[in-house]
């Protein structure tokens, strides 16, 4: 949930956990669904091979190759009744947040900003409360197929909370960049490690062109006062794009149009894709990502596909808080997949393709049933959800190298167990990933040609220490929660429009049950 009303600050990083120097691997015998570029469509091999070497992916086989035909010293990795796919990218997410977990499960929109949006979180939290937060949260992201985060750093109340967060990214980086032993030898080295961008800035909801243009520069200035990567400060953006670009990363720019398209204050908002465009950001070589986009106008739809840049729809934080779907589904071209606040509902973005899927099938055959006539056909395939969830977010990115399985992408897979109770019998392995699967059916996740998960395991070094750190940090704060009380939810909320009587559903008879107490 991006904030409004209140001063946002927010370090945007995009965490691509990443290694070097792995040994060549050969990944035989599976089906894998990789890339078309030619006709833009997932082209499935079955019973192919993939050579992955260093970061990359070097080869994509049709046919497994025999034994004796590759070097000694590849690392075989068996595939047999195996479903290969990319890793999932997830275009939003608060990594801080973590330390909420089912603590807000009952929470409303209006609840969720006194109580855990940024705007008032900064009492709870400690510089190492981020760091610990940010941290576990990736560790829950890669367990999950996850493997390129956008995250909507918006903890950054002091500069020790904001190089907190920015460390508890790096430090799980660390872990799997072997012998590069400090931060400024992967800046300046052979990429070893991707961190694609860190943009720290300032927006308000009065904010309006001008302001943004100026904190938007202000934003990669702070970015090199962090991790030294800029050392110019007040010099045009297109100046320092060549910084970013030479390290092949887009700048990535997150708000919320959501909030205002809906409540109808978009002047003072200012975050719709045209007030972007006004301040000369939207048509640029950065990519820049508009979180929710729910209630999108078809003009800003219109101008997202002429600038080529991205929404990021997140589906069960839209249907937790009520921002509804109304039009996002009708860009989906220009969309990607997020999740936002993991602390209120599932982590994966494999559940985010379904419930998308699912949920944008119902509306769109409410379309047709409502003027009484019967569907002739399914509004929304399998492989469309897949490609949203995986290649659609290298998209929005600026990363056509992330998301897909072709020659020389990154080498961010998943192995996914065909033999699994849920999937077994199944001939479409799309299908079977998108529409019976679940995160606990991946047996291994690879970044960069890394194992960060094998055999259903993480393999994380000190991650017994972190989770208990974590889980310290978690009492605590979700202690305190408990303790603050809940404030009632009623005259006006942001924008001045009033709160309004919500009937709740309730499963049992008679009187008194209801909704009832959280389990806290
Ligand atoms: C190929 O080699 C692997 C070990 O590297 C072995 O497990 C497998 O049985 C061999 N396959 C054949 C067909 O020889
Ligand atoms: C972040 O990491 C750097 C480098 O390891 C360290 O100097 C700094 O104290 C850390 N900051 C915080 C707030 O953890
Ligand atoms: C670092 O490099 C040395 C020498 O090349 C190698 O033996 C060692 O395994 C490497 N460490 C890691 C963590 O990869
Ligand atoms: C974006 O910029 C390109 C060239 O820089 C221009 O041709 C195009 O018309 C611009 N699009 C919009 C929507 O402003
Ligand atoms: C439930 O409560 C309402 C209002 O308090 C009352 O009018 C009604 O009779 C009650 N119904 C039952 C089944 O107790
Ligand atoms: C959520 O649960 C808490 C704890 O049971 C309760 O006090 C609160 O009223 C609930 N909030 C909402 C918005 O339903
Ligand atoms: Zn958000």
């Amino acid at each position: 949930m991006c904030n409004s009303k209140f001063t946002l600050i927010a370090v945007i990083v995009l965490i691509h956990v990443a290694a070097v120097l792995a040994k060549t691997k050969l990944l035989t015998g599976g089906t894998i669904i990789a890339y078309d570029e030619g006709i833009q469509l997932p082209k499935v091999i079955r019973g192919g091979a993939l050579i992955v070497k260093d970061d990359r992916i070097d080869q994509i086989l049709d046919i497994a190759p025999l034994n004796g035909t590759f070097p000694v010293d590849t690392e075989v990795i068996d595939c047999t009744n195996k479903i290969i796919t990319p890793g999932f990218i997830d275009t939003h997410r608060h990594g801080w947040q973590t330390v909420f977990k089912t603590m807000g499960s009952n929470t409303t929109l209006g609840d969720y900003f006194v109580r855990y949006s940024a705007s008032v979180a900064q009492p709870l939290f400690t510089p190492e409360d981020v760091y610990i937060s940010q941290k576990v949260g990736i560790f829950e992201a890669l367990n999950a197929g996850t493997t390129t985060i956008l995250d909507h750093a918006h903890h950054t109340w002091t500069r020790e909370h904001a190089a907190a967060g920015y460390n508890g990214s790096i430090d799980i980086i660390s872990l799997y960049k072997n012998n590069y032993s400090n931060g400024a030898s992967w800046m300046l080295g052979k990429q070893a490690i991707l961190l694609r961008s860190l943009c720290h800035m300032t927006i308000s909801l009065q904010t309006h062109t001008e302001r943004i243009r100026k904190t938007f520069k202000q934003s990669l200035r702070c970015a090199s006062d962090l991790i030294g990567l800029i050392s110019v400060t007040e010099k045009p953006i297109s100046k320092c794009l060549p910084v970013t670009t030479s390290l092949g990363h887009g700048t990535v720019y997150a708000q919320n149009p959501h909030l205002s398209t809906a409540t109808d204050v978009r002047e003072t908002v200012g975050n719709a894709p045209e007030d972007l465009h006004n301040a000369g950001i939207l048509n640029t070589s950065i990519a820049v990502v508009l979180a929710h986009g729910s209630a999108i106008s078809a003009h800003s739809a219109a101008l997202l596909r002429a600038t080529n840049q991205h929404i990021s729809i997140t589906p069960e934080s839209e249907m937790h808080y009520g921002h509804l779907h109304p039009t996002s589904h009708l860009i989906a071209d220009q969309g990607s997949l997020g999740i936002d606040t993991h602390f209120t509902f599932s982590t994966d973005i494999l559940t985010q393709a379904r419930l998308w899927l699912q949920s944008t099938r119902y509306r769109m055959y409410s379309n047709t049933v409502d003027r009484w006539q019967i569907p002739n056909s399914n509004p929304f395939s399998v492989a469309q959800a897949f490609l949203l969830a995986t290649r659609n977010g290298g998209l929005a990115l600026g990363r056509k190298d992330l998301g897909v399985i072709t020659k020389n992408a990154k080498a961010d897979l998943l192995v996914w167990d065909g033999t699994s109770p849920s999937l077994l019998g199944w001939a479409d392995p799309i299908a079977a990933v998108i529409l019976h699967a679940s995160i606990g059916d991946i047996d291994h996740v690879l970044v960069d040609g890394n194992f960060v998960k094998r055999d259903k395991k993480l393999i994380i070094k000190g991650y017994d220490d972190d989770v208990s750190n974590f889980l310290d940090a978690a009492k605590r704060i979700q202690q305190k929660l408990r303790d603050t009380p809940l404030v009632p939810q009623v005259g006006k909320w942001l924008g001045g429009f009033p709160f309004g009587e919500q009937y709740q559903i309730d499963v049992q008879s008679g009187n008194g049950t209801g909704y009832g107490p959280s389990y806290i």
